[in-house]
């Protein structure tokens, strides 16, 4: 017999199915509560509440558990490449050899950009937040490629706009970082790797040509995989919302991309190191900013810890502070931010109040530091948290759209005014 909870409303009893996911996790299936009792269900944030079902990425936050199609976050990030976690997430299988040269090539077909780019880029303010940039970039691809516009045209189109987006993406990202700093653009060099040519158009200068590094290269794969997918957190679930109406992949990636840019979310990776560097400005005292992210009058959140989901530990933080260790050592790198970091994080985790809560280092905790000993400026921390997430992002649209999901359309409480009667203007 199948399980089943019940729910008593008004003397009447209805059977909920269970539902029951390949890990064994378990849900109430609550679609036929409003119908049978007219009462909907109330949970702000979405804290308990299953969107969907997804074969793509499980995770168990209370064990610290990470993995996509069923591989774990630990083997992935130590034996993979990322356009090799791309084509798993996007397809559903780790390709042969001949399937992840074809992919790897069909990628390089289109990192490069219409010249046309280069004007809507000459717009912007040389201040613009590259994430500002990089979102509305992803939204004009549509203006370039009409015919993307219809995601239900075809399975080919959907996989040329697949490509597309993973070829450019890299492209419009260096691009921004360029157009900040006033210098000219690098085009896309077809004969390196995807992260080493990523590399190259972030790095190269007129006057310098981009030297590869292998420590930097295998660093940014490695921080990328990190990022790929995180089941249904705030940008993954915009995008497939967006999606849901029948938007196409390009503007359903930009929403995500602009949900991501938040400081609870992706943006939380910038607003650590720029934590990290006023807590060392303002004489390294760590136990100020404890007290202060521990006031409840005082909004100050420790940026870099706590998660909605990991409870225990945040399985890509450990692997994280272990790249950060490997990575500064091998480029020579010493950052006072890396110590304080450290030092941070074992009197947080010694704080009952931190202990209490359940707040543990999360992934942003050590990247940013990473990644600026890598040659990034904080701006463009959260471009690579988007970099890292475009795989994820598409799986998630894809499958979505293959399942044939319903819109998404959330209910609500109102608490507003009862009906009232419209007052003149000159009675007011
Ligand atoms: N510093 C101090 N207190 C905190 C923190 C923090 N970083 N995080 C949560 N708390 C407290 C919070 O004040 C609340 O206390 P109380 O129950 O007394 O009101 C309690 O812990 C629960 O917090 P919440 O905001 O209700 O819990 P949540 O699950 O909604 O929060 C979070 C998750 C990530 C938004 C939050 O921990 C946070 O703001 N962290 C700092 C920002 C950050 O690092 N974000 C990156 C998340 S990982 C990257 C990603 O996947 O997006």
């Amino acid at each position: 017999m199948s399980e089943s909870a019940s729910l008593n409303f008004n003397g009447k009893e209805i059977k909920l199915p269970i539902l029951t996911g390949s890990e064994n996790e378990k849900s109430i299936d609550i679609s036929k509560i409003r119908s049978e009792t007219g009462l909907i269900t109330l949970d702000k944030g979405f804290k308990n509440t299953g969107s969907t079902t997804s074969n793509i990425t499980y995770l168990d936050g209370e064990k610290g558990i990470l993995r996509h199609r069923g591989y774990s976050i630990e083997e992935l990030a130590a034996k993979s490449t990322f356009t090799e976690v791309c084509y798993l997430l996007i397809y559903g299988e780790l390709p042969t050899k001949i399937e992840l040269d074809n992919f790897e090539n069909t990628i390089r077909i289109h990192t490069l950009v219409h010249e046309d780019f280069k004007i809507i880029l000459e717009g912007y303010p040389s201040k613009a937040h590259p994430m500002g940039i990089l979102s509305s970039l992803i939204t004009s691809l549509t203006a370039f490629y009409p015919e993307s516009l219809d995601p239900n045209r075809s399975k080919e189109l959907v996989d040329l706009s697949i490509a597309r987006i993973l070829g450019k993406f890299p492209t419009f990202a260096a691009w921004s970082f360029k157009k900040r700093n006033g210098h000219p653009i690098i085009y896309p060099d077809n004969s390196l790797d995807y992260c080493s040519n990523f590399l190259k158009m972030m790095f190269e200068l007129p006057s310098e040509s981009y030297v590869q590094n292998p420590v930097i290269t295998d660093a940014l794969n490695k921080l990328l995989i990190l990022h790929a997918d995180h089941e249904q957190n705030c940008s993954t679930s915009t995008v497939r919302i967006v999606g849901s109406a029948q938007s196409s992949i390009y503007p359903s990636i930009s929403a995500g991309i602009n949900a991501l840019w938040g400081p609870l979310h992706g943006g939380a990776n910038q607003a650590v190191i720029e934590m990290l560097d006023s807590i060392i400005r303002d004489g390294n005292n760590i136990d100020k900013y404890i007290k202060k992210a521990k006031d409840k009058n005082d909004p100050f959140r420790l940026m870099g810890f706590g998660h909605r989901v990991y409870k225990n530990f945040d399985p890509r933080a450990k692997i994280i502070k272990k790249a950060a260790d490997n990575v500064l050592e091998k480029l020579g790198v010493s950052d006072p931010v890396l110590d304080l970091a450290k030092q941070l994080e074992k009197i947080a985790l010694e704080d009952q109040y931190f202990v209490d809560k359940k707040l543990y280092p999360n992934v942003d905790f050590y990247s940013g530091i990473i990644y600026r000993a890598l040659g990034f400026p904080p701006e463009m921390f959260t471009v690579m948290f988007a970099f890292g997430r475009l795989p994820g992002w598409i799986a998630q649209w894809k499958e979505m759209r293959e399942n044939k999901e319903p819109l998404g359309r959330p209910r609500q409480i109102y608490t507003g005014e009862k009906k009232r009667s419209y007052t003149d203007i000159a009675k007011r």
